[in-house]
């Protein structure tokens, strides 16, 4: 007779083993991540599944809660004490009697954050670079001198195969105090990263500690975002942001390089500055979460390279002019300490690397979480603010550049842009035969010519255009003729149509005829195309580099993907040739990365891994590049041709 056969989901392990044996151990054979803090007592209550019944015909197995042992003495108090939700077993205490499927529950579900599109939800396995583990010390004998610290060593090792750790110096000193308080039983947190294997203890509890925290922070030069994750059960327990108070000191990136270089003590103040502001968050998310800070004991932090270097404590000065040299490129692995965050005392950070000078460790966060080096078909991957990191690859090769796109995508520049704010249009259309416009505001579901439009704009008041509409609205000026393909507007429109206005030598679009009165100027169109031409220049340099003349994917991180119409990005010819259908905004990929490098230590391998191989392109040296450039500046290009759009 064959052993019973044990398949794991969701990652589908599969394996044979001795009837009578725990589903625990089971899972740790088959590398199946399965928590327990208790080491199989069935006090932890951590490492519960649920057997899911049935025939699954493809894998050979008929699946029933029968072939699971009967609940023990045991688990059965715990289930008293603690309860058990229906169907669930602690797998510390279920022994093996026949074929099972068993579903390892992944609380984990990362909710990317997209601005106004539907969120979509993630499942990532967990493998924290921490956990904790609770052992029973041996009472000191005097007969065999052996030290309080060698015999929890002793247990560690037996206990959870925890081969000679390394302690923390601060812990020294309690260790014994704490052994005594928790009448020999003790929790150790124990840290385990890079490739150095050699454990370290960073923590120590008496008796059994069940609560272990982690944060996952993105430090954007405009806001910071952070989550604050159960390491044991992966939930996202609570999640905020703010602004970056760097902002006092410069609006953009390279002005706040420049304030480093011109003031003796900038870096400092911008460093106590972005720490002030984690602490802050950190506090915040603690309390909304009822969480204690002293139980967070492993951060991730993912940043673009200026605010990466401002938060460690590094001048960025290298990083505002060529050859854009980063102090440190490769993963960084300090002690919560070491930047003054108010965590466990030792509690471990990590940030992901740097891809390159311009193209940050939030970069390589954002191609973790998407996965372009997974997958056989060619993604682009794009992040835009007024520097857009562009990442195009598949398993077989990636590449990356940086374009400077400035901030006319985010409205800046524009004559009427804003923020997006009740009372900014956001949609826009142009009839092509009356050149006249219907447009929409935030704050109302109403179009411009629907009936009780007026009042609700009268409540809101229209104030200007934001970020999306800005790229709709030129979009809608080129399909309606309004604009040549150069981008200049056509005034001799002017005699048939009151809304092209003219300035000077050039023209203008009245959008809007109130106060203030809303217009598209000669100027506005001109910045777009600067804007989408020094990104598309950089994207279509990475095509080269793959040969490739389309894409199979796109992928827009940040708030800016999340607002725009692909199919009017198309139109201008912001992004390549591809399906519209496979053009999607992804959100805050970068916090989801830092929330998977958080919750796997094997995903911090991989993106190191990654990050090694991808090949960095500096578009500033590359020769063709202000060709790429030309080329885009007419809508949507003078050469290259945009196939789907018209299928
Ligand atoms: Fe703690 Fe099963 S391992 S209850």
């Amino acid at each position: 007779t064959t052993d019973p056969l044990v398949l794991f989901m969701p990652s589908g392990k599969r394996g044979r083993f001795p009837k009578g044996t725990a589903v625990l151990d089971a899972a740790r054979q088959l590398g199946v991540y399965v928590e327990s803090v208790c080491g199989g007592r069935a006090t932890c209550g951590r490492c519960q599944v649920v057997v899911q019944e049935g025939n699954f015909a493809k894998h050979g197995i008929v699946s029933s809660n029968d072939h699971l042992s009967a609940k023990g003495a045991k688990e059965e108090r715990y289930e008293r004490v603690r309860g058990l939700a229906d169907g669930r077993r602690l797998s510390c205490s279920s022994t093996i009697e026949g074929d099972l499927v068993i579903d390892v529950p992944q609380d984990t579900v990362i909710n990317a954050q997209v601005v106004r599109k539907a969120a979509t939800d993630r499942v990532f396995e967990r493998n924290p670079a921490v956990r904790l583990c609770y052992v029973e010390v041996d009472e000191p004998d005097m007969h065999k001198p052996l030290g309080d610290l060698d015999r929890l060593k002793v247990m560690l090792e037996r206990d959870w195969g925890v081969k000679e750790p390394a302690i923390d110096a601060h812990l020294l000193s309690e260790l014994q105090s704490v052994i005594r308080k928790g009448d020999w039983g003790v929790t150790a947190a124990v840290h385990r990263d890079e490739d150095d294997p050699r454990p370290t203890i960073t923590a120590l509890w008496p008796g059994l500690h069940n609560e272990a925290y982690g944060i996952a922070c993105d430090i954007g030069s405009t806001t910071i975002a952070m989550h604050l994750v159960s390491l044991l059960s992966g939930r996202v327990v609570a999640s905020a942001g703010a602004s970056n108070p760097q902002i006092r000191f410069g609006e953009d990136l390279m002005s706040r390089v420049s304030y480093v270089m011109m003031n003796p003590d900038g870096r400092q103040a911008m460093t106590e500055a972005v720490r002030a502001a984690l602490r802050d968050l950190i506090g915040k998310v603690c309390a909304d979460g009822g969480v204690s800070p002293d139980d967070i004991l492993d951060a991730v932090f993912v940043a673009n390279p200026i605010m990466h270097h401002l938060f460690l404590g590094i001048d960025p000065t290298e990083l505002g002019q060529a050859p854009f040299a980063l102090a440190v490129s490769g993963a960084v692995h300090l002690r919560a300490q070491d930047l003054d965050l108010e965590i466990n005392r030792g509690a471990r950070v990590y940030l992901l690397p740097c891809i390159a000078g311009h193209v940050g460790a939030d970069a390589a966060a954002a191609a973790l979480s998407e996965g372009p080096h997974r997958q056989d078909s060619m993604m682009l991957l794009v992040d835009v603010g007024t520097n857009a990191e562009i990442i195009l690859g598949n398993r077989h090769r990636t590449v990356a550049a940086s374009s400077p796109t400035g901030p006319a995508f985010e409205g800046a520049e524009i004559s009427s842009g804003q923020r997006a704010a009740p009372g900014a249009i956001e949609r826009v259309r142009i009839d092509p035969q009356s050149l006249e416009p219907r447009f929409r505001i935030i704050g109302s579901e109403k179009w411009s010519d629907e009936e009780g439009f007026d009042e609700e704009a009268a409540r809101l008041g229209i104030t200007g255009i934001c970020g999306s509409a800005i790229i709709e609205v030129v979009a809608e000026m080129f399909l309606s003729g309004i604009i040549s393909e150069d981008g200049v507007i056509d005034g001799q429109l002017a005699s048939s149509s009151p809304r092209i206005l003219q300035n000077g030598r050039t023209f203008s679009y009245l959008l809007h005829d109130g106060s203030p009165r809303i217009t598209v100027t000669q100027n506005d169109v001109r910045a777009i195309q600067l804007a989408k031409a020094a990104l598309y220049a950089g994207i279509r340099l990475l095509m080269e580099k793959q040969g490739i003349e389309t894409v199979d994917s796109i992928r827009f991180a940040g708030a800016f993907g999340s607002y725009i119409d692909p199919k009017y990005a198309m139109v201008l010819g912001l992004i390549p040739d591809c399906d519209l259908d496979e053009v999607k905004a992804v959100g805050n990929a970068a916090g989801n990365g830092a929330l998977m490098a958080l919750l796997n230590r094997t995903h911090r391998r991989e993106i190191e891994g990654t990050v090694h191989r991808i090949e960095k392109i500096e578009t500033a040296l590359e020769p063709n590049f202000q060709q790429l450039f030309v080329n885009a500046m007419a809508l949507p290009n003078k050469v290259d041709p945009f196939t789907k759009l018209s299928e």
